[in-house]
Formats: structure tokens, sequence, C-alpha cells
């Protein structure tokens, strides 16, 4: 684990709000999230199932769908704003400067055309190049995501491939046109341990060689600590702590990141295993606790946690946690009030 220092930011995300209106009420995937990916970044988003990990990462590639609704916020890419896009303009930009890898490639990947027409397509419509020559830079994509009989792949359809052999061909479509960054939305859940480990290897490889940035997101904190520069751990559809993985790991700020590394199960983190859950319940989005969205769960929760929510505070260059036990509570507020 290193600490590198970014200057020049690719990606703003800005106090982004998306709720779902449902006939049980309004559901608030993502309450006021910010955070920054700077060229050549790799940042891990960490949380929970319904966190609002994917929401998020949805929001920034035009992928929401309805009834999604994106209710604040700003999503800046190079400067320019993403969420007032046109859809024409949107469809270019996904995939050539943002691309995006999912949980399961079977979804992704269209079972009635073979992977070369997809990947051709692909290739033809975003660069405009002929046919054939986006047959070879397919081919050469295939091979160079581990894939040795890339041709013979080309012909065949989805059905005919393993799981891993899915996820190569979902991250050759994924950097068939050079995007500036790709989202890996917990991209090898769905792959047995190996296959896991061998698919992180080659996304973190094809990252540094392409000197692109990466969001990874991922339930599983030992990920991040091996691939990641910085992280952000979301809760109840909020960012709770941020910064670099160095000072996230020794010196973590809030009790829900100290509790999701207490959940990794062995300290070798080449281990990829699944996380064992952090005790309780986490936030149902339909009626969120007030106060600090974690306050139910935490140990440490004081009168105070119960009745305002923390804010954002910065505890040392770029290293930051929303949490009341980093600021000068009153005596009167501060006595722990959950029972364990
Ligand atoms: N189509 C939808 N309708 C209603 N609620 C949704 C929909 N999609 C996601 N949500 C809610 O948004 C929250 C965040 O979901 P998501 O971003 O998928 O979580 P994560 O990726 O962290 O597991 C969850 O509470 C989920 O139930
Ligand atoms: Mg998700």
């Amino acid at each position: 684990m290193q600490s590198k220092h970014y200057s020049d930011k690719l990606l703003e995300v800005r106090d982004l709000k998306v709720s779902f209106p449902t006939s049980r009420g309004v559901v608030r995937a993502v309450n006021g999230i910010s955070y920054d990916v700077h060229r050549g970044e790799v940042m891990g988003i960490v949380g929970e199932s319904g966190s609002g990990k994917s929401v998020s990462a949805y929001s920034i590639i035009g992928l929401l769908k309805s009834p999604a609704v994106i209710d604040g916020g700003s999503i800046r890419f190079e400067g320019r704003d993403i969420l007032s896009m046109s859809r024409k303009q949107m469809e270019k930009f996904r995939g050539g400067e943002i691309s995006m890898i999912f949980q399961d490639p079977m979804s992704s990947l269209d079972p009635v055309f073979p992977i070369g027409h997809q990947l051709t397509e692909t290739l033809h419509s975003h660069k405009k190049i002929s046919r054939s020559d986006a047959r070879q830079q397919a081919i050469q994509m295939l091979q160079s995501v581990g894939i040795r009989d890339a041709q013979q792949v080309m012909k065949k359809y989805r059905s005919e491939l393993s799981g891993g052999m899915c996820q190569r061909v979902m991250i050759a479509m994924a950097l068939l046109c050079g995007p500036k960054l790709l989202i890996a939305d917990e991209p090898t859940t769905a792959l047995d341990v190996t296959i896991q480990d061998q698919i992180i290897r080659l996304l973190k490889d094809l990252q540094e060689r392409n000197g692109m940035s990466m969001i990874f997101i991922t339930h599983n904190f030992g990920i991040v600590a091996d691939i990641c520069d910085s992280v952000s751990i979301m809760y109840g559809g909020t960012v709770v702590e941020q910064g670099s993985v160095n000072d996230v790991f020794y010196s973590p700020l809030h009790p829900y990141t100290k509790a999701l590394m207490k959940a990794i199960p062995r300290v070798d983190y080449k281990e990829y295993e699944r996380l064992i859950p952090v005790e309780g319940m986490p936030i149902n989005a339909l009626s969120p606790p007030g106060g600090c969205g974690f306050h139910p769960r935490c140990a440490s929760c004081m009168q105070i946690c119960r009745q305002k929510a923390p804010a954002r505070k910065e505890i040392s260059y770029g290293h930051s946690a929303s949490c009341w036990l980093l600021e000068d509570v009153q005596e009167s507020e501060e006595a722990v009030v959950n029972e364990k």
C-alpha cells in the first residue's frame, strides 16, 4: 500500500442525491455523496449490500433506470457536466470515455449475437473504423485480456463460455475504445475464488498499462487493500469515511469502517473470501433512522448521534469522516446509549 499524490482531477462528484419513488414510499438510495477520482487513480467504494454503490455508479455513466430520480448534486468529468448531457452525447461518452463492467457478465452480453459481432460493432460505432479493422482490434483486445484462442472465441455465443471467460470478454468490451475511467461494479462476485484472483490481477495490470483511472466497487475490504489507492466507505447512501488506503487502513476513523475491517476474515488479504457481515441490520432505506444513519448499530452511540447527522470532518489531508466522536461533544450528550 502506497500513498500517491494526484493533481489532475478526472471525475468530480458533488453532493449527489438519487431517490426512487415507490408505491411504499420514497427510497433515498444516495443521500448527498461527494468524491474525486484523479487521472491514474484507483478508488475503491466499499459498503454493504444496499448502501447505494451501484446507484451512484449508474448515475455517472447515465444508466439509471426509471423510476430513479436525481434530486440534486453534480457530476463533472474533465470539467464537463455529465448530468446535463443529451441522450446522444451520453451514448457517445459511455464506452468511449467511461466504461463499466458489471457483477453479472451474462446479463451484459447479448445471447443472440456471437462475441465477435458484439465487439466489432462496439468499435465500429464508436470509432467509425472499417469492420475489418474493428475485427483485428477486437481480436487483439481479447488476446490482451488473456484469451489465447481469440479467433475461436470471436465465433462463440455467450452460452458457450464459462463465467470467467465471459468476464474477460466483458473487460475486453469495456476497454475497446480506450476509456479514461473504468467502473468495475463487484466484477468478481459471481466467480469462484481462483478466477476472482485472476480477474482482479488482470484489471489492475490493464489499469496500470493504460494509465486508466478506475472505480472499484466491492463489499470486500481485502481487495481494496490490494489494488486501490484511495477508498470511500459508503453506509446507507452516504460516504461515512474517505481517504488514501493507507490512512483508512492504518487509522480508521468511523466505527463502521472499524467494524468492516474487523469483518475481514483473515489478515492475508490475498484471500478474497466473502466478508463476515457487520453486526446488526443495514438501514431500511424506506424509513432511515434519524441522526447518524449508523447509530442503531454503533457501540459508541451517544445522545447526539440519534438527533443530528454529523458533518464531514477532515482529520488530515484528504482523510475525512462523518462521526460525532470526532467532534467536541458536550458532556450531557456524551453518554453511550446503545445497549449491547
Ligand atoms: N429500481 C429500484 N427501485 C427502488 N429502490 C431501488 C431500485 N434500485 C435500487 N434501489 C434501492 O437503492 C438502494 C441502493 O441500491 P444499490 O445502489 O443497488 O446498492 P449496492 O450497490 O450498494 O448494493 C437500496 O436500498 C435499493 O433497495
Ligand atoms: Mg450493487
